[in-house]
């Protein structure tokens, strides 16, 4: 998979290891420990100047935590990952079976995904769920609409993907995301973006990332345009969505408990609902 977006799953698989989030571990592997340290020793030789710019794991956990308590708050019961990566929320939230957790992600990326789970007791006991679901897919232009079943309200979560998808592709998704939960009242979707216009100039961490993510995965780095927050909330509108907002870390409810808002972070979630 040289060459591909996992690159960039490794990456985050390994932050959310050293964050201790609970599952994490069922996808330990050398790969992921290599790509973490060389994005690690990339990111802070670019960043030899500017030791003061925004924190990229800090902000990657505040991240992560404001969509598990989206979960946690969630009063429906199937959730939608798209692009999961080795996101471990799948593997900890199933373990509820009031849950039906549906991950897609590409094809071989899922493979991997169930490989690392097949080494241990505990991940395969995750991967024999009824509860849990592997969707291979490409979401530029996946059917979403025969993944859950019709009426039942569902969470749809974006965890690190649109940013590396333009602006045309972003819309195409947030309109067949729109139609699958369209009348499903409680359901909604949770993304986090931050527009480029607000990310800080040069050799911050989440730029460099893009530039160290170009790289590792032959050119596909973070997709920038001009659109604002505002422009975005327009975007989700015209595509169908309702209602949506955004909510930085430091915006965020106290009972969401967001690690790290004594630091320097860019981070900002959007969630939009679904319309009548
Ligand atoms: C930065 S990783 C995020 C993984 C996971 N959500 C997390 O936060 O740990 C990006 C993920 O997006 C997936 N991805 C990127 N483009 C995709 C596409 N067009 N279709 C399906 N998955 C895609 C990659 O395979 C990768 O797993």
């Amino acid at each position: 998979m040289k060459g591909s977006l996992f690159t960039t799953a490794l990456y985050t698989g390994q932050v959310w290891i050293r964050a201790g989030v609970p599952c994490a571990d069922l996808f330990e592997c050398n790969e992921a420990k290599l790509v973490h340290g060389a994005s690690t020793f990339l990111m802070s030789a670019g960043q030899l100047f500017r030791s003061d710019g925004p924190q990229l794991e800090p902000a990657l956990v505040q991240r992560h935590r404001m969509m598990d308590a989206l979960v946690e708050e969630f009063e429906g019961r199937y959730v939608l990952e798209l692009a999961a990566g080795l996101s471990p929320r799948g593997a900890r939230f199933s373990s509820s079976e009031a849950l039906h957790y549906i991950e897609v992600d590409l094809a071989p990326v899922l493979s991997v995904k169930r490989a690392l789970l097949a080494r241990t007791v505990q991940g395969q006991e995750v991967a024999l769920r009824e509860n849990i679901e592997f969707v291979a897919g490409d979401l530029r232009s996946m059917d979403l609409a025969d993944l859950v079943p019709p009426g039942e309200p569902v969470l749809v979560i974006g965890e690190g993907l649109f940013m590396y998808l333009n602006a045309q592709e972003q819309r195409s998704l947030w309109q067949r995301i729109a139609a699958l939960i369209s009348g499903r009242a409680g359901s909604r979707l949770v993304f986090d973006l931050v527009p480029s216009c607000e990310q800080a100039p040069g050799g911050t961490a989440g730029r460099l990332l893009g530039r160290v993510m170009g790289v590792f995965t032959g050119g596909k780095g973070f997709a920038l345009d001009e659109r604002t927050r505002e422009d975005l909330c327009r975007d989700l509108r015209q595509c169908g969505l309702v209602s949506p907002r955004f909510i930085s870390p430091r915006e965020a409810p106290e009972s969401w408990c967001v690690p790290h808002l004594e630091l320097s972070t860019e981070q900002l979630l959007f969630v939009a609902e679904a319309s009548a």
